[in-house]
């Protein structure tokens, strides 16, 4: 039985007013919410500020990006093991940011999931194709492209408690979501590839959906047998969508 989960990934948006105002509302409201895991994901300026604000609560920290090696000369990076040492427990990856702004390619995703792996962290191996990809047609191809990256670096073992997101980028910040239809689709076919290299971990794999959720259409979104939760971006920084979309997402299906 996979566990519903939804994360706010705040990319480059927030101060320290916001993290503690987000917070305390956040843990306020949803203090009596069972059924659904939550993580926020601020930036990386204030992942240790946000643990200590999320302390004794069940809200989990993300973070947003990690370098890929332990230690070294590498200025400006942030390791695996930092991470983990102030306590964020999630780790996205292969966001199309990255992938597009930071030309990461699927070769160095599969190298930010190892060592995430590595060392405990959950990582949230973000796929999806573009609006072009979409209207040729590509859309599986695109996805398994991208799963095959992790599955040739470490095999389906890999994505034993992980989690995939599956992110159109067409839908990402335009308003204009996947239909459930749609997303179902893809999901479907997504842990159907997943089941021809590990039927048991296929089951238990939670797939995301994000783009362009809200709180109007996270309810028909969820569903969708496939769509175990939301990766959340503009309405996870209003507190009081977020609360909406996690309180859909834990409500029994
Ligand atoms: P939006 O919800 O703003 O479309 O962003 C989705 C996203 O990229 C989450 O990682």
């Amino acid at each position: 039985m996979r566990h519903p989960l939804v994360i706010g990934n705040w990319k480059l948006n927030g101060s320290k007013h916001m993290v503690n105002d987000f917070i305390v509302a956040l843990r306020n409201k949803l203090s009596s919410v069972v059924g659904c895991d939550v993580v926020i994901a601020p930036p990386v300026a204030y992942l240790d500020m946000a643990k200590r604000h999320l302390d004794g609560s069940c809200i989990a920290l993300g973070a947003q990006n990690v370098d890929t090696h332990f230690s070294g000369a590498f200025t400006g990076e942030v390791s695996a093991e930092m991470l983990k040492d102030i306590g964020v427990k999630y780790i996205i990856i292969g966001h199309s940011d990255r992938r597009t702004l930071h030309k990461e390619s699927d070769d160095i995703i599969a190298e930010k999931f190892f060592v995430s792996k590595t060392v405990g962290l959950v990582p949230v191996l973000c796929i999806g194709e573009s609006k072009t990809e979409k209207e040729v047609g590509q859309t599986e191809d695109v996805c398994v492209h991208q799963i095959d990256a992790i599955l040739n670096r470490m095999g389906a073992k890999a994505f034993e408690n992980t989690v995939i997101a599956y992110e159109p980028i067409w839908a990402i910040g335009t308003g204009k979501s996947a239909t459930p239809a749609e997303a179902q689709a893809v999901h479907k076919f997504i842990r159907g590839y997943i089941a021809k290299h590990d039927e048991s971990i296929a089951e238990q794999v939670i797939i995301q959906y994000g783009g362009s959720v809200n709180t109007i259409n996270a309810a028909e979104l969820f569903t969708q047998p496939d769509i175990d939760g939301f990766l959340v971006g503009s309405a996870s920084l209003i507190v009081d969508s977020f609360v909406m979309i996690v309180k859909i997402a834990s409500s029994s299906k």
